[in-house]
């Protein structure tokens, strides 16, 4: 498919909104998160001519570092992972707004140091004091974090007229209702609720943002988008490597914190919404927070029933050994965290009354994909379904998110020059055929809508609690009724048969991706 010269697209969100000049606070300035992703994006956002005009970022990290090892770290980290490569005019307007500073953030005066430089900074490129401070530490930090910056008076108020201060959270937001709440009480406690961006990055993938469009901005899917027409909704986010080096974190977390309590409820939530009246983000934020609040609970026995939870075994992924999950570096060989997780749920509403959401998420499987399956329910049994007949494949729409991002539609055809047999066939949309341009990543337009104040694609506090809340019964299910043993699928496999049995035993099966 290719775009319709004669209608124009509408314009991107992101682009066309004045954005005011600000100034990049990174904490966590010499961390992972900071090379792999925000220089990168800031860096794409300036090539693209989306930055503001003026601009300055600051880095603030524990190790020491000079402005110009910090302008080396963003390069090489650019040189990496940016999907421009560099240029250098725009690279060394871009490093001279690069700046570090060192302190450890659990120390009340590094903040008052880092406020020093900010406003040296802000003097030295006529900034206005608009700042927006990004919490690329971790979650026990955030808390010392908030309250440095309070105490240097860069919280809310901040005590200079004409300022303005945003705080850009990272995941995890808690490890469940409890640990949410009180992230949450923190930050909350010094700054507004609207000055609060909390990232989940998938919102930021333009295929997770085109579900709305197309949802909404095409006549053909919402009238079948319900109970009516719909059979059940299969979302799977699987990935192919396994832990690698992050044993510490996945041991505390597994695949239900780490995936579901975010990103596949997000896609969730956008997938069963109603229909926003507007695209103010309060609007839309209200829309998927409805969907989190319609979540049947699953609780105590339950979770047994309508959860399934396994680690991956020793496999081959494309070719190479994997070892079992508790025989990777840093993990226990008791361990019980799972590395996969499949689901079955509803949402107690009148459009989704009855249709099954089955989740699944795991690392070690074939490889790496996320998808949205929508499939229709069987037609009825007369003309092509009639016996003889074989049944026909229903419709299934599929909204791929990663990789080939785009849409499929699989339909009946008739085979060409039989009588009557049929066959399904796929109608394709890929994102990369349809627009020459490459999709910007996630955190390019995540960084720009905090810049422009527009926090639609972010998480709002009830809605981080809304999902804990969904998750933490689902956890507190298995600790006091799971059995500690817990199933096992070769790594480089789809998963366990337990969790084959959870969709078969409804007459639908897992799609293989
Ligand atoms: N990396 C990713 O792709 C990714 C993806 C999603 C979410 N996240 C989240 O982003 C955050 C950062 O992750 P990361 O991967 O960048 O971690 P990282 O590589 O370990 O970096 C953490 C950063 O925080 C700094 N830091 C740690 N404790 C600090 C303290 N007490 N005071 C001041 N600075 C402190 C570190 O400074 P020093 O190293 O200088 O000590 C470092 O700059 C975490 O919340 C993580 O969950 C990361």
């Amino acid at each position: 498919m290719t775009p319709d010269p004669e209608h124009h697209a509408t314009p991107h969100a992101g682009s066309g909104v004045a954005i005011e000049p600000c100034t990049l606070v990174i904490l966590g300035g010499s961390g992972d998160l900071t090379r792999r992703k925000l220089l990168p994006a800031l860096y794409n956002l300036l090539l693209d001519g989306l930055l503001p005009s003026n601009y300055a970022v600051i880095g603030f990290g524990r190790t020491p570092c000079t402005d110009e090892a910090f302008r080396t770290f963003a390069r090489d980290g650019i040189k990496k992972f940016s999907r421009q490569e560099i240029r250098q005019d725009t690279w060394e307007d871009f490093a001279r707004r690069l700046c570090y500073v060192t302190g450890s953030g659990d120390d009340p005066n590094a903040y008052r140091d880092l406020r020093t430089r900010i406003e040296a900074v802000e003097a030295q490129f006529t900034l206005p004091g608009h700042r927006i401070f990004y919490l690329a530490i971790p979650p026990n930090s955030f808390a010392p974090a908030c309250q440095g910056l309070q105490q240097a008076g860069m919280g809310d108020p901040p005590d200079s007229p004409g300022r303005s201060s945003r705080v850009i959270v990272e995941k995890p937001i808690g490890r469940d209702l409890e640990s949410a709440r009180a992230i949450n009480a923190t930050i909350g406690g010094v700054f507004r609720e609207s000055q609060i961006y909390r990232i989940d990055h998938y919102l930021g993938k333009e295929t997770v943002q085109n579900i709305m469009v197309l949802r909404f901005a095409n006549a053909i899917f919402e009238p079948i988008w319900n109970h009516k027409y719909i059979d059940h909704v299969q979302i799977t986010v699987s990935e192919e490597e396994g832990i690698g080096t992050r044993a510490q974190y996945y041991e505390q977390a597994g695949a239900l914190r780490d995936m579901v309590q975010n990103h596949i409820l997000q896609l969730l939530a956008l997938t069963a919404m109603e229909p926003p009246y507007s695209l103010d983000p309060e609007v839309v934020r209200n829309a998927r927070m409805e969907v989190l609040r319609c979540l049947r609970p699953i609780r105590g026995e339950t979770a047994e029933h309508m959860t399934v939870r396994a680690q991956y075994a020793h496999g081959a992924i494309n070719g190479q050994e994997v070892p079992g999950y508790r025989r990777e570096t840093g993990i226990r060989p008791d361990s019980t965290t799972e590395t996969y997780v499949a689901l079955k749920c509803y949402i107690e509403n009148w459009r989704w009354a009855g249709v099954p959401f089955y989740l699944r998420t795991g690392k070690a499987m074939p490889k790496r994909a996320s998808e949205i399956a929508v499939q229709l329910k069987d037609i009825p049994e007369i003309l092509f379904s009639a016996a003889p007949h074989p049944r026909q494949a229903p419709n299934l729409l599929t909204l791929r998110i990663q990789p080939h991002e785009g849409m499929a539609l699989r339909i009946m055809s008739k085979i060409p020059g039989s009588k009557g047999n049929t066959h399904p066939v796929e109608m394709n949309f890929n994102y990369g055929d349809a627009f020459s341009a490459p999709s910007p990543e996630a955190y390019e337009r995540l960084l720009l809508d905090v810049m422009a104040d527009d926090a639609s694609l972010f998480m709002r506090h009830d809605a981080v609690e809304a999902s804990w809340a969904w998750v933490t019964d689902i956890l507190n299910g298995w600790d006091s009724h799971g059995s500690r043993w817990l199933p096992e699928y070769p790594a480089g496999t789809w998963g366990p048969i337990e969790a084959d049995r959870l969709i078969e035993t409804d007459g639908s099966k897992w799609r293989v991706l």
